[in-house]
């Protein structure tokens, strides 16, 4: 428990980080203004979440767990156009990691028994679902520009960067007992279900929709098939 929501914590003090860069960047490039702030919203939800998640991480007995510093390296590549560097992030950061935590944090919360606990889930969840709008939002517009069509061969890099390794092969160390589910806590094979099943049905559906070839997509998440 402790280490699930030490983790969370880290993360929301990265995505702090990221989405202020984010909606300055966006900003630069002339985005959508419901995007630009939407972006610095996201960065404000955050920084709370990462306070939501520190109370409980605090309470199951993480020492410090908001002593961390965002790196700073971002995805992408260097030598790309900013904008296109931009949608790429966006695209990683919203359309991916804040679908999957949406879905998973969805199905904790269906599980949860711990009043905390789920009042907590509930908090980030009601967020996470607008963050991921987000990058929907901002994809959309970048494909109405004819953007994009980049995204079709990083899609296999974007998905390799969204999972620890040894995640999906299923060998990551997870020490499971059931009592867990009480607390919004899942079995390993039950997150590769979440994670195959939201990048079938809602990720690749989406990236479908603007256009974008999600083939090379499907086929390094089908390297994974048992
Ligand atoms: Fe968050
Ligand atoms: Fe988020």
């Amino acid at each position: 428990m402790a280490g699930t929501w030490a983790f969370r914590t880290r993360a929301e003090i990265e995505a702090t980080a990221r989405f202020e860069r984010m909606a300055n960047e966006l900003a630069e490039i002339g985005a959508e203004p419901v995007v630009v702030q939407g972006a610095r919203d996201a960065a404000a939800d955050e920084a709370r979440h990462r306070d939501i998640c520190a109370r409980l991480a605090e309470k199951w007995g993480a020492k410090d767990p908001t002593n961390h510093v965002a790196p700073r390296e971002r995805v992408g590549r260097s030598d790309m156009d900013q904008r296109d560097r931009l949608l790429w992030e966006m695209v990683a950061v919203c359309c991916i990691s804040e679908t999957m935590n949406t879905a998973l944090m969805t199905r904790c919360l269906e599980v949860a028994k711990d009043e905390e606990i789920r009042v907590s889930l509930r908090d980030l969840l009601r967020d996470e679902v607008r963050h991921a709008r987000l990058g929907w939002a901002h994809l959309a517009a970048e494909r109405s520009h004819g953007r994009g069509e980049f995204l079709r061969d990083v899609l296999p890099l974007m998905m390799e960067a969204s999972v620890e390794p040894g995640f999906l092969e299923g060998t990551m160390p997870a020490p499971w007992a059931e009592g867990l589910y009480d607390y919004g806590e899942l079995p390993l094979a039950e997150l590769v279900e979440i994670y195959r099943g939201t990048m079938q049905q809602v990720v690749f559906k989406g990236l479908d929709a603007t256009g974008i070839d999600t083939s090379k997509g499907r086929a390094w998440l089908a390297r994974f098939d048992d």
